[in-house]
């Protein structure tokens, strides 16, 4: 049996193993690797070492170094900006464990975050070590490792507030069995929040005091979002053992400046003001549009990525919403799309999609 996504220390533990071995800087109490391996783990080193994020190097640099701090770091950005991948990328570099997760909804209760009881040897043995069911959170503290909590604002703001003795005592009391957990060297909290959810639980000012934030940026220029699209691209092909589908280049590119003209309501030249769709129309999506189309190719088509093999997939992300998407998709098609030489069996795609 082989895991369908297996965590990124075990994903990449022969990075992680060869940059332990040559690393020779000092490491912060409980860490895996130095503060410079850690970033070099995630932006790669042009040989072994694979880039992870992509993305201004300063970023991580500020992420790592807060990390080694006695604050938490919290990752801010966009849909699809890689919040999640570089959390776990940073757990598995720094910790080599990126499995200490707290999926952050609406309904994420204390015990979540703090601990639970199992009911039936608490009734039986009333409270006792045994019978406590400890959070992610506290067996970070245990271990001196890093947690992560997902979506940290769409927890409600009374939850949230149990992680700020947590982040400022570095302990957890655990009052029925009148002990506490104290956390070890190496402890600390990796939280991600997604910038449109913003207002719906904004955290509270002493929660906030106690992280330093990073906002990811979307990928600053086309060649860049281009250069991620088709890494992660050909990365999933690999762990999905889809057959070999050629990279194409060009399919990438034109998902990528579909997207990217969308998002920023103008054409690439400047020229054309477009209306935006309500969608996000992140990297991720186009990652995604791509990878759905590389199936396609390899099991009904003719093994090359054709036009047609993408054009389903970027109109359903970009119609969201049913009517208004439905107009700004015809106007972009027929005012954009239609213009272009090169673009024609696109064009001719797009329309039967
Ligand atoms: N700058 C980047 N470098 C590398 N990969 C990226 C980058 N931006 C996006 N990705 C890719 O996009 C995909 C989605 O990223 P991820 O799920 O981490 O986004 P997110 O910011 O957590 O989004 P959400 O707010 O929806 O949770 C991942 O496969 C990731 O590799
Ligand atoms: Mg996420």
């Amino acid at each position: 049996m082989t895991a369908l996504r297996p965590h990124a220390e075990q994903q990449y533990a022969d990075e992680l193993a060869e940059l332990s071995a040559t690393d020779d800087r000092p490491r912060p109490p409980g860490w895996r690797l130095s503060p410079q391996a850690v970033v070099t783990y995630l932006l790669g080193d042009g040989a072994k070492i694979t880039p992870k994020y992509v993305g201004p190097r300063r970023l991580m640099e500020i992420a790592v170094a807060t990390l080694a701090t006695d604050r938490a770091l919290l990752l801010l950005g966009v849909p699809g900006t890689a919040k999640t991948w570089v959390s776990e990328h940073l757990a598995a570099a720094i910790s080599g464990d990126s499995t200490l997760l707290v999926q952050g909804t609406a309904g994420t209760a204390e015990e979540a975050i703090r601990y639970g009881w199992n009911y039936a040897r608490l009734l039986a043995e009333g409270p006792s070590p045994a019978a406590l069911v400890p959070s992610p959170v506290m067996r970070a503290m245990e271990t001196g490792t890093i947690a992560r909590v997902e979506e940290l604002t769409r927890v409600p703001s009374d939850v949230q507030d149990t992680l700020i003795t947590i982040l400022s005592e570095k302990t957890l009391p655990v009052p029925e069995l009148t002990s506490e957990v104290q956390a070890q060297r190496g402890f600390n909290i990796i939280a991600t929040a997604n910038d449109r959810d913003r207002g719906v639980n904004e955290l509270s000012s002493a929660l906030r005091r106690r992280f330093n934030t990073v906002v990811l940026p979307v990928p600053a220029s086309a060649e860049e979002e281009v250069d991620i699209v088709t890494r992660r691209v050909a990365q999933l092909g690999r762990s999905l053992d889809l057959p070999e589908v050629p990279a194409a280049v060009e399919e990438i590119r034109r998902v990528v400046t579909i997207f990217r003209e969308l998002r920023t309501g103008l054409t690439e030249d400047g020229r054309t003001k477009l209306k935006s769709p309500t969608g996000t129309l992140s990297t991720a999506e186009a990652i995604s549009v791509l990878t759905n189309g590389m199936a396609l190719a390899a099991h009904f088509g003719d093994g090359v990525l054709r036009p047609a093999d993408v054009a389903a997939g970027i109109v359903g992300a970009v119609i969201k919403d049913p009517v208004s998407d439905a107009v700004v998709w015809r106007e972009y098609l027929e005012t954009v799309v239609r213009e272009r030489e090169e673009w024609r069996a696109f064009y001719r795609a797009a329309r039967d999609a």
